[in-house]
């Protein structure tokens, strides 16, 4: 009798704890690779070191409010590294959208001592853009010029040690020539989307790929291609 009753204790014991077993295992893997993160919950290594508390929660959010425009969190952070590494500071970006990117570039090259000129079509993008800089407290050293940048590019003075394109992609080979020679030595090109696929920029990625001034390397995790301008 006591027997049986300890069987069945055990048997009810070892039931209730398989669903809680199950969802611990399960929420260690997502935690492992990163899947399964709701929105907003996006790896805390990503925003490392940046404890700005009103710079903090746009750099975690802007981006949901923004209907999927701007870069990911992560690609944010891969140029912020790319510009503090490397000390760059003078930046332009082709395509502000509301300034999410630009607020990666402009922390990283207001670390460093530089600046950021960028430069938006769309002019409600734009005063987005401005509105988030100065909430941000990056005014002082983001520009945000409202035109079209084939236009706009010739017309900002100067050289540049960071570009960053994420604008038109069949524009990218013409805001390429536009700024091509106006880099310093050592300088990154950047550019979004670059994956080998879309036809509409192969004339810019062979232009990258083929400059004999360059180096070119495409991380794919990022569909980001990084240009560094050779000593010659
Ligand atoms: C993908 S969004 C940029 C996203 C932004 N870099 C970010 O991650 O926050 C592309 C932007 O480029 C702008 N754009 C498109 N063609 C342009 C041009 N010729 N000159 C300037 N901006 C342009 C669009 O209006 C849009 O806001």
């Amino acid at each position: 009798m006591n027997l049986n009753n300890n069987r069945i204790k055990i048997i009810t014991v070892l039931a209730l704890m398989i669903p809680f077993l199950l969802l611990s295992s399960i929420s260690e893997a997502q935690r492992k690779t990163g899947r399964g993160a709701t929105a907003g919950s996006t790896n805390e290594a990503l925003f490392k070191g940046i404890e700005n508390e009103v710079v903090l929660p746009m750099l975690r959010h802007l981006p949901q409010q923004y209907g999927g425009r701007n870069v990911p969190a992560a690609d944010g952070r891969f140029l912020y590294d790319l510009i503090l590494e490397n000390g760059y500071t003078r930046g332009l970006e082709i395509g502000t959208s509301n300034g999410y990117s630009g607020l990666w570039i402009g922390l990283a090259l207001k670390q460093n001592g530089g600046e950021l000129v960028t430069i938006e079509i769309d002019p409600r993008a734009a005063d987005e853009a401005r509105d988030n800089f100065a909430k941000a407290e990056l005014d002082d050293v983001i520009e945000v010029i409202t035109a079209d940048a084939l236009e706009g590019i010739p017309n900002v003075p100067g050289t540049f040690d960071f570009v960053f394109i994420d604008a038109h992609k069949p524009e990218y080979y013409d805001y390429f020539r536009l700024i091509r020679d106006r880099m310093k030595t050592g300088g990154a090109i950047t550019a979004h989307n670059v994956t080998g696929r879309d036809r509409s920029m192969a004339n810019f990625e062979e232009a990258i790929q083929n400059d004999p001034g360059l180096d070119t390397e495409i991380f794919s995790r990022h569909t980001m291609s990084v240009s560094l301008v050779k000593d010659e």
